[in-house]
């Protein structure tokens, strides 16, 4: 029996141009939030092909497939890849570009499938390496709120038995292919949409003293939040507050009667993240009444912030050293964007790392969410061997 570390760099190698085939049509057949079910029926007759068994049909699209080791052991570690794709029109010429036009899979999600089907196949092929059980979680819907990760926990994908750890893998177009982004502790962001509606009186902007300018109160409004991060979050707790979108449709010479902002509450606290809102709506609606106005505040909930478990994650910096050399290994910032698998990170211990796909030889280099976006595909070897290899163990400690 080879070693299983050599076992599986040689799986790896050798399933790459399988699951460079899978990556290539999922890439080709994109599908918007909850509408993955081609995406679905595709990754069902691979777990099938691959001979193991799953569940269809979780919240919609998701599946949850088993492997049992044939050693002894007890323990469950999920593996998490998500399937949706974006909105957006792919302005890459490839020879698997999308053919669901005005969709693209600009977030990599394509890659996540691919490379949690090129681990199950290895863990397969391995299991009389290792015992205990891997949950493989394909769900739904990152993309889009609720995210299909709450939805998932929902239907009781973390329970009977509760998995003792989850990974989560994601692109990265910052890091170059082969090496991994690792961060312990807090690491993305709490997301929730913040829409203001200031009314004041509109009329002829040449009698002011006629009307209540919702036009004034709302820039008073953007100055005096900006006191929300400055005055009265504490300074370790990182926050950002900012409005992309003010709308008032008066003219030259109109003072219209409302005005809408739109803006993000970004943060790493859940206790602060509900008293920020509480500021919020304090400050904008007390503004706009002492100007003679009114506020209406809608906040918008979105994902909690994600925390990736300080033992589970020296574990998997720990496996990923072994797998891939320590210099392969790039420590993460923290990210003020936000990511559905922190819903999985507030129940049970949670890993979310990056897979850097970056070549820029290749010319590789577009951010996420952009219609140029595309990863280097050998990046799914080092993705779908290391995931097998951290799991395996995972399940062994
Ligand atoms: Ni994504």
């Amino acid at each position: 029996m080879l070693p299983l570390k050599e076992k599986i760099q040689a799986l790896s190698a050798s399933f790459f141009d399988e699951i460079l085939t899978v990556r290539r049509y999922l890439h080709q057949h994109p599908e918007l939030s909850m509408q993955e079910y081609q995406t679905s029926a595709f990754i069902q007759q691979k777990l099938k092909e691959y001979g193991i068994s799953f569940e269809a049909g979780i919240a919609t699209t998701g599946i949850v497939g088993h492997i049992h080791g044939m050693k002894e052991g007890n323990k469950t570690i999920a593996l998490r890849a998500d399937m949706d794709a974006l909105p957006i029109t792919e302005a890459n010429n490839l020879p698997y570009k999308s053919t669901n036009s005005g969709v693209m899979h600009a977030c990599g999600h394509d890659a996540h499938m691919a490379s949690l089907l090129g681990t199950a196949k290895i863990l397969q092929n391995t299991r009389e390496y290792w015992g205990g059980t891997v949950r493989l979680i394909f769900q739904p819907s990152e993309e889009s709120y609720p995210g299909g990760a709450s939805l998932m926990i929902g239907e009781g994908v973390l329970e009977n038995p509760v998995p003792a750890g989850i990974f989560g893998q994601h692109v990265a177009p910052q890091i170059e292919a082969g090496k991994v982004g690792i961060r312990k502790g807090i690491y993305m962001a709490s997301t929730d949409e913040v829409y203001l509606t200031v009314k004041g009186k509109g009329g002829h902007a040449a009698t002011p003293h006629l009307c209540i300018d919702p036009v004034l109160i709302a820039s008073h409004i953007v100055v005096a939040l900006q006191q929300i991060v400055s005055r009265n979050n504490t300074p370790w707790i990182p926050t950002v507050l900012s409005f992309g979108r003010i709308m008032g449709e008066g003219r030259m010479n109109v003072i219209p009667d409302e005005v809408k902002l739109d803006g993000t509450i970004r943060t790493f606290n859940e206790g602060w993240r509900a008293e920020a809102h509480r500021k919020i709506r304090t400050i904008a609606q007390g503004v706009a009444v002492s100007m003679g106005g009114n506020c209406e505040v809608d906040i918008k909930e979105g994902y909690p912030f994600l925390k990736n478990d300080e033992t589970l994650t020296s574990d998997f910096h720990q496996s990923a050293a072994e797998y891939l050399g320590k210099e392969n290994i790039v420590d993460l910032d923290l990210s003020m964007t936000a990511e559905d698998f922190a819903f999985y990170s507030h129940k049970i211990p949670a890993c979310f790392y990056r897979l850097g796909t970056r070549n820029e030889q290749a010319g590789i280099i577009s951010n996420v969410h952009t219609a140029t976006f595309n990863i280097d595909e050998k990046a799914l070897i080092t993705g779908m061997g290391l995931t097998a290899w951290a799991a395996i163990k995972e399940l062994a400690r």
